[in-house]
């Protein structure tokens, strides 16, 4: 795992979307795996303008496919809270990605078991993942592959722990509002990637980075901690995380 510390949210922001931007420049139909949250927000806000750039430089998602890691079960696609709509909002509309190489599990499916599997099959059918893109739950998960005793390889629905329903509140009008239960890629859904970006951002995760770093144990306890096994992964870590951890340098 290559750690960058970067100074701020800006710099953090624009150092991950340079490099989706690589990927996208190097194979104009890549496959990429998004996440939400707040995290990637300020990455898509500098794709949104490395896209606008104009002289024909700009960014070409024209033939760009997206896979998204997770949505929440209950919500339409409609709803404000919906990862549906935070893409759309926050990043589709603004690109020129085409609707139909936009992929978010369908978390109200009638059959669950039926769309994880067929979820699996469409990154599979698209040649898999060249990168994806993770945010870091405060409680270790990615995606929303949450601690648990074991890994769950494929796409499932989970239920949401206490702690990633408490984080996750802040969006909601009430904790109460939150949903319990999610579809999220499995951890081998996101291990097949060939490159993964985990972008580490935000309050309270400075004991589950320490963890993840330092004590270097593989465990579903925490679930990101897999990550070690995968050959190219880049963690980008914002300083105030890294500086309440000591020993980890600022990058440029
Ligand atoms: C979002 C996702 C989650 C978030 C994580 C961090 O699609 O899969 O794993 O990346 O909860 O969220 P933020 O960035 O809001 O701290």
């Amino acid at each position: 795992m290559k750690v960058f510390v970067e100074k701020d949210y800006t710099s953090l922001s624009k150092k991950g979307a340079k490099i989706i931007e690589e990927v996208v420049r190097n194979k104009p139909d890549c496959v990429l795996g998004l996440a939400t949250g707040s995290t990637p927000l300020g990455i898509y806000e500098e794709l949104i303008r490395l896209h606008r750039l104009g002289g024909g430089i700009g960014l070409d998602f024209s033939k760009v496919t997206t896979f998204n890691l997770d949505e929440y079960c209950g919500l339409k696609k409609t709803d404000p809270q919906s990862y549906h709509f935070y893409m759309w909002e926050n990043f589709f509309r603004h690109v020129n990605l085409k609707p139909e190489n936009t992929f978010i599990p369908n978390a109200n499916s009638e059959d669950a078991s039926q769309e994880c599997v067929r979820y699996e099959e469409a990154i599979e059918v698209r040649g898999g993942l060249d990168l994806q893109l993770l945010g870091l739950g405060r409680n270790g998960h990615i995606g929303f592959n949450e601690p648990d005793e074991h890994f769950v390889l494929d796409t499932h629905v989970v239920e949401l722990s206490a702690d990633t329903i408490k984080a996750n509140s802040r969006f909601f009008s009430s904790e109460a509002q939150v949903p319990r239960y999610a579809m999220t890629m499995g951890i081998g859904s996101i291990m097949g990637a060939k490159k993964i970006l985990l972008v580490v951002s935000g309050e309270g995760k400075e004991e589950v980075v320490r963890k993840i770093l330092q004590e270097r144990v593989v465990t579903p306890r925490i679930p990101a901690s897999i990550l070690h096994l995968h050959p190219d992964v880049t963690m980008l870590l914002d300083y105030k995380i890294a500086s309440a951890l000591g020993g980890l340098d600022l990058c440029e």
